[in-house]
């Protein structure tokens, strides 16, 4: 199984990118290919609703940076694992950056491509409770199902300031690398 992560938050070595890990370890263990990206660290850009992906003008993506290369692998991967810190109540900019990209997947009769079928995992870390923001994880499932993915687990953090935090969390880093070693 070819499995893609998604880091969305800027501070390297953080809760999230530790979550994210553990996830990756599991799945690793189980015998899967995996690669994981910091989404801060790509460049990307914002959709500029182009429509050039809605018009089929380009097969993924018009904008040249490294993420419209990564689109089909994308579409060659079996699981994909998106991490978000809470930023100001919501998903941070550059996973929004990155969600808002995946409409290169979805045809203007909101049909979609490449995505149905395949697995997705999310996390998300806040400082508040993780109860706080379970409508994140509502809105992330709602989208990939929308992409008729498949739920393969949410992992949902709370009272994480300081990077490490998540390292007192024993559980909830064991239950991430169960997430990983359960991916087939
Ligand atoms: C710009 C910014 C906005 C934030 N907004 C919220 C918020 O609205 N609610 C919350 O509970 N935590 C908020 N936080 C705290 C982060 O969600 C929390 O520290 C998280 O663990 C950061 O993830 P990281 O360790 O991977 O960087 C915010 C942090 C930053 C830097």
């Amino acid at each position: 199984m070819k499995v893609m992560a998604f880091v969305g938050s800027p501070r390297r070595d953080g809760n999230t990118e530790k979550l994210v890990k553990a996830i990756c370890k599991g799945a690793k263990e189980r015998g899967h290919e995996v690669d994981m990206y910091h989404l801060s660290e790509m460049n990307n850009k914002g959709c500029i609703a182009c429509d050039a992906c809605q018009r089929q003008k380009v097969d993924f993506c018009s904008i040249d940076d490294k993420l419209t290369t990564l689109l089909p692998e994308i579409a060659k991967a079996d699981c994909l694992i998106v991490g978000t810190p809470i930023y100001m109540l919501h998903v941070s900019g550059e996973t929004k950056n990155f969600l808002d990209r995946m409409r290169a997947f979805l045809n203007p009769d909101l049909t979609t491509n490449h995505l149905p079928g395949k697995k997705y995992i999310t996390v998300t870390c806040s400082g508040a409770p993780a109860a706080q923001f379970s409508n994140v994880t509502d809105y992330l499932n709602y989208l990939l199902d929308f992409y008729k993915m498949e739920n393969a687990g949410n992992i949902i953090a709370g009272h994480l300031r300081e990077k490490d935090d998540i390292i007192w969390q024993t559980k909830m880093l064991e239950e991430a690398e169960a997430l990983g070693r359960k991916l087939s």
